[in-house]
């Protein structure tokens, strides 16, 4: 994508991913992403906020040759993670006197996963300021959102502060501005890459709040003009608070778990209760993570295989663990053969989870009177539950 102007003197350089349809080998795209980089001109020096990812360097070329830059001072490296930190080895070769800045986690990071040498590095400390001259950046350790080193620079005099990843959204658009649709991609990034971390999300946020903040430029995805928008959002999915929501995830191989799941759908829903329904054969592990950010309860369904859980529930039941939802309320559904085993295998799977169980309901073969009046009592204690915390 083109130069975009920030601010006097300040210009996005980033590029767009229009058709990347993976993260990390598995983190669905449905919207593509982008590599969000940016300019400062300074009266005396130039930075370089962030690189992008080495396959889309061309792009970030483009643009640099477009601002007629032929001088980078600093490159400034936010996150060690390589769809930001890929493209500094590049941009070093082609501005071979750019120092890369950051801090010490950061560089000791960039060095082993991008061998960059030890002379290359200024290594900066909490708080400390660069002056660009009349731009003066100054850097904030936002540590765990979502690696260790990960830190944020802030423009004293145009206060814009670029989070890298924190506040970002996995979406490929060329209206960076276009606030209007931020809701739905930030969040499904805040589920798949903040949620694990909730708390030093929660810690980070605090911390930010306190800078006076008219712009905030993330790495990926939209740019805020109103950063309250994106600040009260995650206020909200970091809090404790939960929903009159439940998820059923389910897998199914001759039917008997999906009309187990269909039934406890329908009687959720009779008693006023939200569902979000998933067939764990074709959903979007994404969505499935988004729904983790609210629902109140999460009941999963797998029938019992090779004397285990079929291994799309054990996937399922993998990463909605390390997700670390606040789910309060936990269940499990299944059907078996001749051996039962896998509510068993889930429960040992949900370790993370700080939620109560609720008693499984384990039915052999297919799903007879006496089992679907179990699943009303799983509904009503569902229910039940709802009610103590005053969901509904
Ligand atoms: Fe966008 Fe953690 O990298």
């Amino acid at each position: 994508m083109s130069v975009k102007k920030i601010n006097e003197g300040i210009y996005y350089v980033g590029a767009v991913h229009w058709d990347r349809r993976l993260f990390d080998e598995l983190i669905p795209l449905p919207d593509g992403t982008s590599y969000n980089a940016y300019i400062v001109q300074g009266k005396e020096k130039t930075a370089l906020i962030d690189a992008v990812d080495p396959v889309t360097i061309n792009q970030l070329f483009d643009n640099l040759k477009k601002l007629n830059i032929n001088k980078i001072d600093y490159i400034i490296s936010n996150h060690a993670e390589q769809d930001h930190s890929g493209g500094i080895t590049y941009v070093l070769k082609k501005y071979p006197e750019a120092k890369v800045v950051t801090n010490e986690k950061c560089k000791s990071m960039l060095m082993d996963l991008l061998l960059i040498p030890d002379e290359k590095f200024i290594v900066i400390k909490e708080e400390e300021k660069l002056d660009l001259g009349g731009k003066t950046l100054q850097f904030f350790m936002i540590p765990w959102v979502h690696w260790p080193e990960t830190m944020a620079t802030y423009i004293i005099e145009d206060k814009i502060i670029f989070p890298c990843d924190f506040f970002g959204s996995h979406t490929a658009t060329s209206a960076i501005f276009d606030q209007d649709h931020f809701y739905i991609p930030a969040k499904r990034y805040y589920a798949e890459i903040m949620s694990p971390f909730r708390n030093n999300v929660r810690n980070n946020l605090e911390k930010v709040k306190k800078l006076d903040i008219e712009i905030i430029a993330p790495s990926h995805g939209i740019i805020y003009k109103n950063p309250k928008l994106i600040m009260d959002a995650y206020a909200e999915w970091a809090s404790d608070n939960v929903k009159n929501e439940a998820i059923i995830a389910y897998v199914s191989m001759h039917d008997s778990t999906k009309v187990m799941a269909e039934y406890l759908r329908e009687a959720l829903t009779e008693r006023g209760i939200d569902v979000h329904y998933f067939n764990l054969t074709v959903t979007d592990a994404g969505e499935l993570a988004m729904t983790l950010i609210d629902a109140a309860t999460l009941v999963l369904g797998a029938p019992t295989v090779l004397a285990g859980i079929h291994p799309a529930g054990v996937y399922a039941a993998y990463l909605a663990n390390a997700l670390r939802p606040k789910t309060k309320f936990v269940s499990f559904i299944t059907s078996y053969g001749w051996g039962e085993k896998a509510s068993e295998v889930v429960k040992g799977m949900l370790t993370n989870f700080k939620a109560e169980v609720l008693e499984p309901v384990i039915v052999k073969g297919y799903p007879k009177e006496e089992d679907f009046k179990k699943l009303d009592s799983l509904a009503d204690r569902i229910l039940e539950k709802h009610k103590e915390l005053k969901l509904l």
